[in-house]
């Protein structure tokens, strides 16, 4: 965490709803804000995330005198009275939840439209009507759809290919809407390919770093979707939680914006495989099957814009994030 961040949030004391907090990015950005000592009010229906998250994070609190600055809630968003009660007395949402994979969007389209749809627009507007000063969400890479331009710049998206990615692109239609229409202040992120703790590798649909490693810690082959050359934008989670809190302190004129998130540099699955191998050994069993129906080839984020307007300055090399992502993965597989 750098400096700058630390000093801003030094004796201020503001209240928190981080929405999807029992799931990877919500856990580690629930961590750093008890960690800056601020107030937080967590919520999740538990559909994809982990009791065993927000059970670590009760522990963190407890062990650093914070247990009063954090408070949990099941519910689900879809309901709108549950999302009224969450947004009261809340300063900033950062709205992680959502169900976090395009090839389940294609197998469940209505389960998407709920939980990454339906239930970001009653949180919007819940945290609108409760005087939320800023509304900062996930969104995704996938809203580039059909554009297969890279790097990515914000202003040059496609069509949507997915369920999951036409979800994205409405949650940022919504917020754009409750600004022009209401002044409601959002700022929203499209994440790339986030790795790090608390990141679940037992999923179906997991990610290609948690299944890999899973798969080495247990001695089995992986399978390289493709030939290899297939290349994405890795960013690890600690400055993506970088990116969310420079989106609190933002000072700039009012608006709804949306940013790219991510490294900002474009690996081949085969590059990570070498960086695998400098930490396991050259013996790690692999082998290469078909292309995953859907997938996109390349992709890579052209973070100007977060580095110009919100400060941001990814800090972790895919060696150093992946060193601190290996040493979590051998405690849960020990
Ligand atoms: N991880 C990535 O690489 C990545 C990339 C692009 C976008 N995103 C987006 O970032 C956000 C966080 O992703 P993640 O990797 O932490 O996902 P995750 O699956 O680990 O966490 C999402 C959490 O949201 C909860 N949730 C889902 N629907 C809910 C509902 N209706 N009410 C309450 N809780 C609900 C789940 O139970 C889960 O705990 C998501 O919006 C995802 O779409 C993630």
């Amino acid at each position: 965490m750098t400096e700058k961040i630390k000093n801003w949030f030094t004796n201020k004391k503001l209240s928190f709803l981080v929405t999807g907090a029992a799931g990877f990015v919500g856990t580690n950005l629930v961590l750093r804000l008890l960690e800056l000592g601020q107030s937080v009010t967590v919520v999740d229906s538990f559909i994809t995330g982990r009791a065993s998250n927000i059970e670590y994070i009760n522990n963190f609190a407890k062990e650093n005198g914070k247990t009063g600055f954090f408070k949990f809630i099941k519910g689900d968003l879809n309901a709108p009275e549950l999302c009224k009660n969450v947004a009261e007395n809340i300063d900033y949402v950062f709205h992680e939840a959502a169900i976090a994979s395009v090839p389940w969007s294609l197998k469940e389209p209505h389960l998407f439209h709920s939980n990454n749809d339906a239930a970001f627009f009653n949180i919007l507007n819940a945290s609108r009507l409760s005087g939320v000063k800023r509304f900062i969400y996930a969104s995704s890479s996938a809203v580039y759809g059909a554009n297969s331009n890279i790097p990515s710049v914000e202003d040059n998206i496609g069509e949507p290919l997915s369920v999951y990615g036409a979800a994205k692109l409405t949650n940022e239609i919504y917020a754009k809407a409750f600004f022009n229409s209401f002044g409601f202040e959002s700022i929203g992120f499209r994440y790339f390919n986030i790795y790090g703790k608390f990141q679940d590798p037992y999923s179906a649909y997991a990610a290609v770093i948690p299944i890999w490693v899973k798969k080495i810690l247990s001695n089995e082959r992986f399978i390289i979707n493709g030939d290899g050359t297939t290349t994405r934008d890795f960013c690890y989670v600690d400055d993506i939680i970088d990116i969310n809190l420079l989106a609190v302190m933002y000072g700039g004129e009012k608006k709804a914006d949306v940013y790219n998130a991510g490294s900002g540099k474009s690996v081949s699955l085969n590059e990570l495989v070498q960086v695998l191998k400098g930490f396991f050994g050259n013996d790690i069993q692999y082998e290469h099957g078909p292309f995953r129906d859907g997938d996109i080839k390349y992709s890579q984020a052209d973070i100007t814009k977060a580095e110009r307007e919100l400060g941001f300055n990814p800090k972790f090399s895919l060696k150093e994030g992946l060193e601190q992502t290996l040493e979590y993965y051998m405690g849960l597989f020990k």
